[in-house]
């Protein structure tokens, strides 16, 4: 239906000259700009469609779930180069990595729709103990709302809203502030493939539009991807917290250790993908490098070389692997953890490190970054390097120990008697231990999660599907 209320412009970061000759951010286009009522009755369409789990959605066969999944991923699949170009405007995503987003989303839900019959298989199955039969299933949970992050907007927006859906929940979703336009070629897809309340988009301001939807008390389950403030602030809201179910994946500092017999070919390869894909805006990203004192001069020479021979550009440009950046605030953000980090005693050890335009800057590596600098404290999201030597494994052992966070770490290292005892520690510190290779989150089968402020709940094709469901069972008696 089309919006009547206000509208609000979308800019890219990437400058171009307007009609006017003047050089600026690019007008986009524009979306929706609600207010509360309007976010309210998004969230009444959802509790209709629900129905107190009567609705047709929620007791739908599986088969039919099924197929309208199939009918939304076919449809998808034409909006390809629509949603490609709008990741690279939206979000300054570069060609490969935009083009990579859109096709792991497609497998994404195929993979979803494997699992799911898989776990509707497994439900025709009954136990049986005591004399007594169960038959158990897995049902929905109620009305889900979703909100995904802006480093991906498509594809973590759906990681929660697929899974969320084939359970037979329904939504409400937000898009994510920047990459929120690229929804739009999706819009006619959603509306013919399910029924109408099942799945509902809710455009504007967090504080304005989410939040009075928390305060009702009516959504079942707060699924973000994001960071823990907005998570916190929302969950703040919901006047019965005990009955709100969490699906959050938060931020994280995940560290790179590079042991002393690393292949250091390997190890820098691996941690300029690590901490620099999509600038490193990745809550996966490498975000501090701890390198053994008796490689670190040299490690530091090669590294900083090489990141000063990668390429900025716009995203389409071929070989760009620095791209402006979405939030008009990051790279004075950026130089001021720099700035800081200097102040501190660390010296920016690359020569473009710290070069600024409007819309980015270079990363700066710095070396030996304190303790007390911001740099190593806060999750820079975005293109800044802090490393730091070690002498005893003990010293970023304890670091992660102390640490708020706990998604993942990168181990370079070559011995597997050191390997072995240290891989065994590291696994209780994180959820997943990346050995000669930089932090991620795929292939999607694995399960994505993080133990403290990381996240709540798990992600992945397999977990989702469990996290937006709960088991029941129907017990009869042998008699
Ligand atoms: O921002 C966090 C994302 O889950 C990172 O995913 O490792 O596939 O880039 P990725």
């Amino acid at each position: 239906k089309k919006w009547e209320g206000n509208y609000a412009d979308v800019y890219s970061s990437i400058h171009t000259h307007n009609d006017e000759g003047v050089y600026g951010p690019t007008l986009l286009g524009t979306v929706p700009d609600m207010d509360e009522s309007s976010a309210l009755s998004t969230l009444q369409a959802a509790c209709d469609a629900y129905d107190k789990g009567q609705g047709a959605w929620p007791t739908m066969k599986v088969v039919d779930r099924i197929a309208c999944m199939e009918k939304f991923v076919r449809q998808m699949k034409t909006r390809r180069e629509e949603v490609v170009k709008l990741l690279m405007w939206e979000i300054g995503k570069n060609l490969p990595d935009s083009e990579k987003e859109f096709d792991r989303t497609v497998e994404y839900i195929y993979d979803t729709i494997e699992d799911y019959k898989q776990l509707d298989r497994d439900s025709a199955r009954f136990a049986k103990h005591g004399g007594v039969y169960a038959h158990i299933r897995r049902g929905p949970l109620g009305v889900v709302l979703c909100m995904g992050p802006y480093n991906y907007p498509l594809n973590e927006t759906f990681a929660l809203l697929i899974p969320a859906l084939i359970m037979g929940n329904t939504v409400v979703f937000k898009p994510a502030k920047h990459g929120v336009l690229l929804i739009s070629p999706l819009l006619e897809a959603f509306r013919s493939s399910f029924p109408k309340g099942v799945v509902n988009i809710i455009y504007g301001r967090g504080r304005v539009v989410a939040a009075p939807i928390m305060k009702t008390g009516r959504v079942d389950v707060l699924a973000l991807i994001g960071n823990s403030k907005s998570a916190i602030a929302l969950q703040d809201q919901h006047p019965n917290k005990n009955r709100l179910r969490l699906v959050l994946g938060l931020e994280a500092k995940n560290p790179a250790i590079v042991l002393p017999d690393a292949d250091l070919d390997l190890a820098i390869e691996e941690c300029i993908s690590g901490t620099l894909s999509f600038n490193g805006q990745r809550c996966t990203a490498l975000k501090v490098l701890y390198v053994h004192e008796d490689v670190v001069e040299e490690f530091n020479k090669r590294f900083a070389d090489r990141v000063d021979a990668l390429k900025f550009g716009n995203p389409w440009e071929p070989g760009v692997m620095l791209t402006p950046l979405p939030e008009p605030g990051k790279p004075d953000y950026i130089r001021a953890l720099m700035d800081d980090a200097v102040a501190k005693g660390a010296k920016v050890i690359n020569k473009r490190g710290g070069e600024q335009s409007e819309n980015y800057i270079f990363p700066p590596v710095l070396y030996p970054v304190s303790k007390d600098a911001r740099a190593y404290q806060e999750e820079q999201f975005g293109p800044l390097i802090p490393i730091l030597s070690f002498k005893s494994i003990e010293e970023p052992l304890n670091d992660m120990a102390e640490s708020n966070y706990g998604q993942q770490v990168s181990l370079f290292g070559q011995n597997i008697k050191t390997l072995a005892p240290l891989i065994d520690t590291l696994v209780n510190l994180v959820c997943r231990v990346n050995l000669n290779s930089s932090c991620q989150r795929g292939p999607d089968v694995y399960p994505f999660t993080g133990r403290k402020d990381s996240a709540v709940s798990t992600l992945s094709v397999h977990d989702a599907l469990r996290s937006f469901s709960v088991r029941t069972f129907v017990a009869s008696k042998d008699n």
